[in-house]
């Protein structure tokens, strides 16, 4: 059991969690993740470490009600406890002097962005920091990213803030004024990823993000987060979660992902609804 020192739902549906993990939090690099299990029963599931505290010894998560074991992460309240944390696992990120590097996110991406501007600013990059939300209120870690960015932008798709749109825009919108681009990451959604991964590909931008897919070991013995990347077969936990965005292979990603959505949200229904009859 490890302790959760704060859990506040910092946006709508967006969930901070910062949990004691000493061991963790010595180790913890930009780009690496953990696995969770919330409780003794629960399901094993991948979050993007957002943050990490050497001398509390804790890591800071950020994530999204969208099933049963979010939603049990939801419910814990600060000073409570979670069952199961471990890591940090994956490949750190790759932080050098690249020049000018851009550095996208959206929804718990946001968050997960964080650590790689930080590390890439005080690599001697000029970073450029985007985020975006489907409207203002939905925005989170401004400050933060602002403080280790060079230039910060903001949009939002009702156009509440910012830019009108998404990152791709904001970026195309860069492109478009001279900016020079040596890099680019983005983490979020997958249809995000590729969209931007998309528009870098025009203008032939080294471009990497953070997959997704669902994991169960996170040890590379499973095969579950199997993917496709420049036609050779990865595994997202051991040989990412950073890849290439040109050369991932997202239509396979999706129907991966599509493969248990009824049936989990048929369970998150069901979670729900005995939480409503037992409160
Ligand atoms: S989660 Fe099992 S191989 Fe990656």
């Amino acid at each position: 059991m490890y302790k959760v020192v704060r859990r506040d739902e910092i946006v709508p549906n967006v969930h901070l969690i910062e949990i004691e993990v000493p061991g963790i939090a010595e180790k913890a690099k930009p780009g690496q993740f953990v696995i969770i299990m919330p409780d003794e029963t629960g399901e094993r599931v991948p979050f993007n470490i957002s943050d990490w505290n050497i001398e509390k010894g804790t890591i800071t998560i950020f994530f999204l009600e969208v099933g049963i074991s979010t939603a049990k992460m939801a419910r814990i309240k600060s000073g409570g406890t979670i069952y199961s944390v471990a890591g940090p696992l994956g490949k750190p990120t790759s932080i050098n002097n690249y020049g000018t590097v851009v550095c996208g996110g959206g929804c718990y991406g946001i968050g997960a962005i964080y650590p790689i501007a930080r590390a890439m600013k005080e690599a001697g990059n000029k970073v450029i920091s985007i985020i975006e939300a489907r409207s203002a209120y939905l925005l989170y870690m401004e400050e933060s990213l602002k403080e280790v960015s060079d230039q910060f932008f903001v949009s939002t798709a009702d156009a509440s803030k910012g830019t009108k749109g998404r990152v791709q825009e904001v970026f195309d919108e860069l492109i478009n004024s001279g900016e020079k681009i040596d890099r680019s990451y983005f983490i979020g959604c997958t249809f995000m990823m590729m969209n931007c991964s998309d528009i870098t590909k025009q203008y032939n931008i080294k471009t990497l993000v953070a997959l997704n897919p669902i994991m169960v070991d996170g040890t590379g013995m499973c095969g579950c987060c199997r993917v496709s990347v420049g036609g050779k077969t990865k595994f997202a936990c051991v040989d990412g979660p950073e890849f290439d965005g040109h050369e991932v292979n997202w239509k396979e990603i999706f129907e991966r992902k599509s493969v248990y959505l009824e049936d989990e949200a048929m369970a998150y229904q069901t979670y729900q609804q005995t939480k409503c009859e037992c409160s």
